[in-house]
């Protein structure tokens, strides 16, 4: 279990985050959701004991982050970005570097390998792999420990959706096997799809929390309709009581020029819970 009470965190003056309290349940993927700047990937190096804070207390599984000492620390997993890999060596020699260091075998190397399905790459260069190997290897790395809980700094950001879906998939294995996943994005649609519950951050403080469902759910007060003419063109009306007599004297119009090619009502995502929350969109 991993649970923050107030942290906040400052570079200088600027304050980066802002009395951040929650709780990550054992078992559940866990999703902090905010914009570029929120303060995602420093509340990762705070939980993980890569950067001091100021104010607060984070705990995992019952130890203070401040005090992590080398054996509890190879019980988590991190991928970030800035976590290089050796452009030289190969992929398994990469792996290998690690394991001596997790004090992890061959056969945990080959394992993971195959767990993110670059067995047949395991002799190339990491120089000669695609953006969606790399990131595949940077997981790989970050399983290698056995790690009972796995930090995602935005697994998945700028992939393709199959290489996307495809550490999805992985991730929701590890998670049935009992590890907790806390991983950021800002990409809507892996939260809703992947996470068991969601933070929403912005400038460093927390402006929502709950199920990705609920949430959407919560603020489906602003109802509304998708409408497509036959020339293609899309438009969202509203459906609340003032929005309801201009949405239909247009649909009647559309009608009858024979224009109206579909129309659906809008289901509420996230991203209109941030914009409603924040005044901001969540991706640029
Ligand atoms: N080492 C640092 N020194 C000074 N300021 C920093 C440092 N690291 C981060 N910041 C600032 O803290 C704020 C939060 O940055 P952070 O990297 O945590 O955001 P993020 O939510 O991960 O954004 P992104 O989605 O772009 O990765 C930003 O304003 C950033 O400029
Ligand atoms: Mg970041």
């Amino acid at each position: 279990m991993i649970s923050v009470t107030g942290i906040s965190k400052s570079f200088g003056d600027k304050k980066v985050l802002d009395d951040v309290s929650f709780t990550v349940n054992d078992g559940e993927i866990f999703g902090l959701l905010g914009p570029s700047g929120a303060g995602k990937t420093t509340l990762i190096r705070v939980l993980t004991g890569q950067l001091k804070f100021e104010e607060g207390a984070a705990l995992i599984n019952g130890k203070d982050v401040r005090k992590l000492a080398g054996t509890d620390k190879k019980q988590f997993g991190v991928m970030m970005d800035d976590f290089g890999l050796y452009e030289r060596l190969t992929c398994y020699q990469n792996l290998c570097v690690f394991a001596d260091i997790y004090g992890v075998g061959d056969r945990e190397i080959r394992r993971v390998l195959q767990e993110v399905k670059l067995t047949d790459a395991e002799k190339k260069e990491v120089k000669k792999l695609s953006k969606g190997m790399k990131e595949r290897l940077r997981l790989a790395r970050a399983l290698l420990s056995k790690p009972k809980v796995l930090f995602l700094d935005e697994p998945t950001s700028g992939l393709d959706p199959q290489t996307a879906s495809e550490i999805h998939e992985i991730i929701k294995k590890r998670k049935d096997a009992g590890t907790i996943i806390f991983l950021t994005t800002h990409n809507m649609a892996e939260a809703e799809k992947l996470c068991d519950h969601l933070v929403l951050l912005n400038e460093g403080k927390i402006v929502e929390r709950g199920e990705p469902k609920e949430l959407c759910l919560r603020y489906d007060h602003q109802k509304r309709i998708e409408l497509v003419t036959t020339d293609g063109e899309c438009f969202s009306m509203g459906m609340n009581k003032e929005d309801a007599d201009e949405t239909s004297r247009q649909i009647a119009a559309y009608l009858k020029d024979g224009k109206l090619s579909t129309i659906h009502s809008k289901e509420p995502n996230l991203e209109t819970v941030f914009m409603e929350l924040t005044g901001r969109k969540l991706e640029v």
